[in-house]
């Protein structure tokens, strides 16, 4: 199928001007003024801007946790995401204690099966590592196209690991090339104050945000930086919501070292003020590391706009309210960890973020698709509008208004993080390797279509295809 988008505002990570697109073979093939080729559908985008299709580097579809399984599999939430702009993504396959990763590889390709709307990625979450076994095992995965590992440093009993399994999962990593991601929050520490709180009847949604303090945060970011250091491995470090995570990165960063940080839009519109509601309101605002006190929204929107932070996520993790997060009604603890937000990212970082002058149009691209397609071996294929890459495309209307409601959403949950919030701008056409994907409210293109995308290692590029 060959398409031609006429007239519209070309924005990426480095540009910005206006020209037509001509997309042949899944791929852009043409950029130029006046094209004036024949092609199977035409798109006029003048007004309009075109974006690339964006990339969610983090996301938990169709994951058990918390007692409980994610309620959006690979096709609602995929196709969330697909409404809201993003058109590939990186899911966690979570090994289970005693599996191997071929194994826990063959379950999370199964879930996807038939079912994919977008092109999806997989890094690989370690829980175990055995010597003679998994440990081996695990500098093989970049071969199959998972190229980063993530270790949970909190969820003490469940996912955490301790510091030997970190570490030689550094060592491993600095040798086959992955990027490590570390959920960094001190999980001794966070389990010493929950039991805490308990003993005490504090039972509400609020001390889930009590007991995971910011210094936990903190503590086992700069751990993460200096054991990724004395590894040699690049570190990557996921949901970063705080001055006292930011601070170790930045100051990493500033030496030189290998060190990148994601926040996720949720951490700059939501706080302590929304996990206190009322009458077990505030079980929608449970997810880790917790919600913060506000002055950490404009410490998290400096550090995107300086490059402290290199990336905005969802964390994808969705529940219901009603039937799952309830399984905490009585006890915080509870509370199945996550939050929806894969349909809403584009929404929400353009209206306060690029409308409110906060960061350009072409921080935002390089936010929220072409930081996190170079950092997790996707670029140039995908993060980026040119000739050679894969038409992923996104022509967003930056003057239409809409309206987030939980009422008109595509993820299976019941309630939205930003209820009721009015944005100028959404996305009006979206292609996925050129195929339309969504036009206007319609879901055109059946699920199946997505395909999963092998990465290429930390550093190196992946590529469509050679063009002559
Ligand atoms: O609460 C969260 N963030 N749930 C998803 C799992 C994780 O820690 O990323
Ligand atoms: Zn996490
Ligand atoms: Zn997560």
């Amino acid at each position: 199928m060959s398409v031609l988008i006429k007239g519209g505002r070309i924005v990426t990570a480095a540009d910005d001007y206006v020209a037509d697109v001509y997309v042949e073979d899944e791929t852009v093939s043409l950029i130029g003024e006046s094209l004036d080729m024949s092609a199977d559908k035409v798109i006029d985008a003048s007004g309009k801007y075109v974006l690339p299709g964006l990339v969610d580097p983090h996301t938990h579809l169709d994951m058990p946790f918390g007692g409980t399984v994610t309620i959006d599999d690979v096709e609602s939430g995929q196709t969330a995401a697909a409404f809201g702009g993003t058109t590939c993504h990186v899911d966690f396959i979570i090994q289970p204690q005693g599996s191997t990763f071929a194994d826990a590889f063959a379950d999370w390709r199964s879930k996807a099966s038939g079912k994919q709307v977008i092109d999806m990625g997989y890094h690989m979450a370690v829980t175990d590592l055995e010597e003679g076994g998994t440990l081996e095992e695990l500098a093989s995965l970049p071969d199959e196209g998972i190229t980063s590992y993530k270790l949970f440093m909190a969820y003490k009993g469940a996912l955490m690991v301790d510091d030997e399994t970190l570490f030689r999962t550094m060592e491993v990593a600095s040798e086959t090339g992955a990027l490590v991601m570390v959920h960094a929050e001190n999980g001794d520490v966070i389990d010493v104050l929950v039991k805490q709180a308990l003993a005490a009847g504090n039972t509400d949604p609020i001390y889930h945000a009590l007991t995971r303090p910011p210094e936990a945060e903190g503590e086992a970011t700069n751990r993460a930086i200096q054991l990724a250091h004395l590894a040699g491995a690049p570190l990557y470090v996921v949901h970063v919501t705080c001055r006292e995570a930011v601070e170790p990165i930045a100051l990493a960063r500033e030496k030189g070292w290998d060190v990148w940080g994601e926040t996720c839009t949720q951490y700059f519109f939501t706080s302590l003020d929304d996990i206190a509601k009322p009458n077990f309101e505030g079980a929608k605002y449970v997810y880790s590391p917790p919600v913060r006190d506000k002055s950490n929204w404009e410490v998290l929107w400096n550090a995107v706009r300086n490059d402290d932070l290199s990336a905005i996520s969802t964390d994808h993790c969705a529940f219901t309210w009603d039937g799952q997060k309830t399984l905490g009604k009585d006890d915080f603890s509870k509370i199945p960890n996550g939050g929806p937000g894969l349909e809403n990212r584009l929404h929400m970082i353009h209206e306060f973020g690029v409308r409110s002058g906060r960061i350009s149009l072409n921080r935002m691209v390089e936010l929220l698709a072409t930081n996190p397609a170079k950092l997790f071996g996707l670029y140039p294929k995908k993060g980026t509008v040119a000739v050679g890459s894969d038409a992923d495309i996104v022509v967003f209307d930056p003057e239409r208004k809409f309206t987030i409601t939980a009422a008109d959403q595509h993820s299976r949950t019941d309630y939205n993080l930003y209820e009721g919030t009015e944005v100028t701008g959404t996305p009006e056409v979206v292609l996925l390797r050129g195929n339309v994907l969504v036009e206007g409210d319609e879901l055109v293109a059946s699920p199946g279509i997505g395909q999963f995308v092998p990465r290429a290692r930390f550093g190196q590029e992946l590529r469509a295809k050679v063009v002559a």
